[in-house]
């Protein structure tokens, strides 16, 4: 290979006690006081920026404005995105590929973010979807049983399918009810790519962790290569892959670039966001564990304002008279940047932070605001999700005989 890992090869414990907080794999998003370092990320992981030339390209490609999360350096980051991109120029079409984890009976706002991305993507290029839904990943690194795993990933499947995925062009597995056939034959041709001292390096294993885990990485290496879709790509295994991920997930795809030419096939690109915040702030990421970090696609309008009002981290003054004089800090605000994901209004977004930072809005207003923004949202999502039958359910996930319309 041409080196992926050249600029991973610190190993994790290294890093962690060099630069004192930061850490960042798939099972730990932890930073210091400041918040997460993404300049620092993607110069350790090697990834490339995402810049404004990419994003106009993006946008006259597809003749449509650019997604928020694009315009907004919420999506900042990628590898390979231009050869996408120039495939897609000569009238030729690559594939998406994305996953989850399913740890939790309910999807959070931070879940639905690379969702709501990818169908921007499948939208704007009209392109086939495979979306994982690692339960076997769950079951190894939480305390399920299979049986849980099961029943949580196709319960997360329907809020998935809510977010409005185009039938004939989306595959969602389980790899529980999937791994097998050619599937199974790329995962055994990654793995023998990969030495332990490679994992270790890679993902910070340690020799108590048992070899669930350190066998893991080429199951969700594997859906990167059409071939592992024998049915689902009928054959078209020339088709480049695009996965669209919180930066977070980027070991894995390092792996696998890694190996993807060693093994005869094409390196997936990918196009990396930042994590959305805890309602606590930009320390960690929203997480499922902590139900008072996270706002969720179940919760009711009042869970949602106890919650905003509760425990969204303000960057406004002590006092009124304070703030007036001061205004707030936009930096630390946690409800400016849960607008700055969800409020589309550009014009709107930047009257409010404006006004907000200069004093003449409190918190309280801000927080109303986006309690209305998030119950939106959250509404429009149980509407849609109470709208997926069990049939369409059938039909999209573990339907290993549809051939996705490319
Ligand atoms: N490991 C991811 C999680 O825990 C799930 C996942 C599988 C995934 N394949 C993926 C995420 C591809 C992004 C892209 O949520």
């Amino acid at each position: 290979g041409e080196g992926e890992l050249a600029m991973a090869s610190v190993a994790p414990e290294v890093e962690k006690k060099e630069e004192e907080e930061q850490v960042v794999n798939p099972w730990e998003v932890s930073a210091g006081k400041g918040g997460i370092d993404y300049d620092k990320l993607v110069d350790q992981f090697g990834c490339q920026r995402l810049d404004a030339a990419l994003i106009d390209r993006i946008a006259r490609l597809t003749g449509r404005p650019p997604h928020r999360f694009l315009r907004r350096g919420l999506f900042f980051a990628h590898r390979d995105l231009n050869e996408i991109l120039d495939i897609y120029e000569k009238g030729d079409k690559f594939y998406l590929y994305t996953g989850r984890g399913p740890s939790s009976e309910a999807l959070h706002l931070g879940h639905l973010v690379p969702f709501m991305f990818t169908k921007y993507l499948q939208d704007a290029f009209k392109v086939p979807l495979v979306i994982q839904l690692t339960d076997d990943e769950k079951f190894l690194w939480k305390n399920l049983t299979v049986e849980e795993s099961k029943r949580l990933a196709r319960e997360n499947a329907k809020d998935i399918i809510a977010c409005g995925f185009d039938v004939e062009r989306t595959f969602i597995f389980s790899d529980f009810n999937f791994v097998g056939g050619a599937f199974y034959e790329n995962m055994v041709k990654v793995a023998r790519c990969v030495t332990y001292n490679k994992v270790v390096g890679i993902f910070g294993f340690t020799p108590e962790d048992h070899i669930g885990k350190i066998s893991f990485p080429p199951v969700q290496a594997v859906p990167s290569f059409p071939s592992s879709f024998p049915k689902h790509f009928s054959g078209n295994d020339q088709l480049r892959c695009l996965i669209p991920c919180a930066i977070d997930q980027d070991p894995y795809f390092r792996m696998t670039r890694d190996v993807a030419p060693r093994i005869g096939y094409q390196k997936p690109a990918l196009i990396e966001s930042r994590f959305f915040p805890a309602l606590q702030g930009e320390n960690t990421k929203m997480s499922a564990s902590d139900p008072n970090s996270a706002i969720y696609v179940t919760d009711s309008t009042k869970d949602i304002k106890t919650k905003v009002n509760k425990y969204a981290f303000s960057g406004g003054q002590d006092s009124v008279e304070l703030h007036r004089k001061l205004g707030a800090n936009l930096e630390v605000d946690v409800s400016i940047k849960y607008l700055n994901f969800f409020l589309e209004d550009d014009d709107e977004l930047e009257r409010i932070k404006k006004a907000y930072k200069e004093g003449r809005m409190l918190t309280g207003e801000v927080k109303q605001l986006l309690v209305t923004v998030l119950s939106e949202m959250v509404e429009r999502h149980k509407r849609a999700r109470a709208r997926v039958t069990e049939e369409v359910c059938n039909i999209i996930c573990y339907h290993i005989h549809l051939v996705l319309y490319i």
